[in-house]
């Protein structure tokens, strides 16, 4: 089993997956460690749709579809948009991530083929749809948020990788009709997950943190 230091480092996030799936046992296991997140209240707040075989597929069919057919995106939580510094950023990770898929800054048509590989979970084996109540706010959102770190983190110390996805808040109609979503409910991410295939060029992306410094405000004394 890997050390925590090591599964927060070794964390990144994958883009391109084997088609082996993940035995359900292990899985459970992972799930089960997650459910150790904490949360205001001990609500345990998030829901988790998780996508495998057949269902993957025809959820995957759906989603391209609905996304190469113009069809509107609306999201029921919009992502947010970057400013300033957060933008520069924004731009740094894609140059990052498109680099290293050889796609070059004006290659519309290459980077909208990237941008539907979300939609293809990445060939993953798995997508899990992480929801929560439509009525609960940012502050249930932080404890969903802290349950996909732990997720992923646990899937981590097994060798299972994933990557986190806002783009598939797109289309919550088709995901909620494929994955029996209930109504009262928002999709905050997807999580595709599975084992790494390190022939994908996509997988080649590191991307660097700032020093604690550019976040991290002490005040008054440390010792
Ligand atoms: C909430 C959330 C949403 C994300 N959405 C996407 C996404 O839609 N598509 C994608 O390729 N990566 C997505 N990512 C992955 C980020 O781009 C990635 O975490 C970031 O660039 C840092 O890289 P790392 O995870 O490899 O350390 C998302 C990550 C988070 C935490």
């Amino acid at each position: 089993m890997y050390d925590l230091d090591q599964a927060i480092c070794e964390r990144r996030s994958v883009r391109g997956f084997l088609s082996k799936p993940v035995p359900r046992d292990v899985l459970e296991e992972v799930l089960a460690l997650a459910q150790h997140a904490p949360s205001n209240c001990n609500v345990q707040p998030w829901r988790v749709y998780i996508a495998s075989g057949h269902t993957a597929d025809t959820l995957r069919g759906a989603l391209i579809q609905a996304a190469t057919t113009g069809e509107s995106s609306a999201m029921m939580t919009p992502i947010d948009r970057f400013f300033g510094t957060y933008r520069e950023k924004q731009i740094a990770c894609a140059v990052e991530l498109y680099g290293k898929m050889g796609i070059e800054r004006g290659d519309r048509v290459g980077r909208l083929k990237a941008s539907l590989r979300n939609f293809e979970f990445f060939d993953a084996p798995h997508v899990a749809y992480i929801c929560m109540a439509k009525s609960f706010g940012i502050g249930v959102a932080l404890d969903v948020g802290m349950y996909v770190q732990t997720l992923m983190l646990a899937m981590q110390s097994r060798g299972i990788s994933s990557c986190a996805q806002a783009a598939l808040r797109a289309f919550p109609e088709v995901a909620a009709e494929h994955l029996d979503i209930p109504d009262d409910e928002q999709i905050l991410c997807g999580l595709s997950c599975g084992y790494e295939d390190p022939d994908v060029p996509a997988n080649q992306t590191r991307q660097p943190r700032d020093p604690i410094s550019s976040n991290v405000f002490f005040r008054g004394d440390v010792c």
